[in-house]
């Protein structure tokens, strides 16, 4: 087991990426608070994981709201007694082209994609500096490396992640805490099938392998960087898109 007798909060964890990392890092030996604002696909996700011997709770979370990620926070260390690895991974697009994009549209996207991340990551940070180590995994994206037509909110919020990954990996890396990001490509859950048929079709050209990915390419991505494999990796973004970026 690769996580064996450690403790991560995965914000997201109620759909798509998140659900299957959840699953995996419980496999792995990991107690995996399951942070998300769907209370009720959340619920039943981490009583159908329980179901399977999984040592999993659900926290439903707001990641824009501060209250409430500081409550998660300490309620996570209440009932697992510390934090090693946070995964931030909630995440939500309001696609729309620049002439058309609603100033909500965009700040609501940045509230969540690129707020949260901030807020999740100064919730924890107290107890990893505490204990000396921890573990911090970003999710950012294709579209925050190389743009994206109709994502002007969520390019910038997912590029700032970057930003955010690579400075808190030189503030925090003598601290015993690592800091890097996943940046998946096209990844077939609820977010992309949003996305009109005609894209989905363009998305899967640009694949040198020839497929969207699953949650699950990403969830293994995730374990590498929660797990002590990568204890000399910080401040990387790890491609996870099937060869898009080359
Ligand atoms: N490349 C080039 N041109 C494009 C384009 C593209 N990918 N997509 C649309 N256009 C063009 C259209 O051909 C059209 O051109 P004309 O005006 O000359 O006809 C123009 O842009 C407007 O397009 P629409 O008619 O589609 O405009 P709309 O306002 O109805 O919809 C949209 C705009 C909401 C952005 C819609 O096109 C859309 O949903 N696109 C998909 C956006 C996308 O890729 N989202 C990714 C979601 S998955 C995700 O976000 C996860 C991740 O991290 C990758
Ligand atoms: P999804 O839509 O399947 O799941 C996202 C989860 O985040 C949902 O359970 C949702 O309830 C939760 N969430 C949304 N807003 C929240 C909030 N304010 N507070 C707490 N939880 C909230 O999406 P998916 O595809 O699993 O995405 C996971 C992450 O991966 C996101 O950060 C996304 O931007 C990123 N990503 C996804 C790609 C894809 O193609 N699916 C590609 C690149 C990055």
């Amino acid at each position: 087991m690769r996580l064996k007798d450690k403790v991560a909060i995965i914000t997201g964890a109620a759909n798509g990426i998140g659900l299957a990392a959840a699953e995996r890092f419980a496999r792995e030996g990991a107690a995996v608070a399951m942070a998300d604002y769907d209370a009720d696909m959340g619920i039943t996700r981490a009583q159908e994981l329980k179901e399977k011997g999984l040592k999993v709770e659900f926290f439903q979370v707001n990641v824009a709201d501060r209250k409430s990620i500081d409550s998660m926070a300490v309620a996570v260390k209440a009932a697992f007694g510390k934090i090693d690895i946070l995964i931030n991974n909630a995440g939500i697009t309001r696609d729309g082209m620049l002439s058309k994009l609603s100033p909500d549209d965009f700040q609501a996207v940045v509230d969540v994609n690129l707020s949260g991340v901030f807020h999740c990551t100064q919730a924890v940070l107290p107890f990893m500096l505490e204990q000396g180590s921890g573990k911090i995994i970003n999710t950012s994206s294709v579209s925050g490396i190389y743009g994206n037509v109709g994502q002007t909110n969520y390019a910038a919020a997912k590029a700032g992640v970057v930003g955010m990954t690579k400075t808190w990996a030189k503030e925090l890396g003598r601290k015993g805490i690592n800091v890097n990001a996943v940046a998946p490509g096209f990844i077939s859950t609820g977010m992309t099938a949003k996305v009109p048929e005609k894209v989905i079709g363009q998305m899967q050209g640009m694949v040198p392998l020839g497929r969207l990915g699953k949650p699950e390419d990403i969830a293994n991505a995730y374990v590498f960087l929660a797990s002590d494999e990568s204890d000399y990796v910080n401040g990387t973004v790890l491609h996870v898109d099937g060869g898009i970026m080359m």
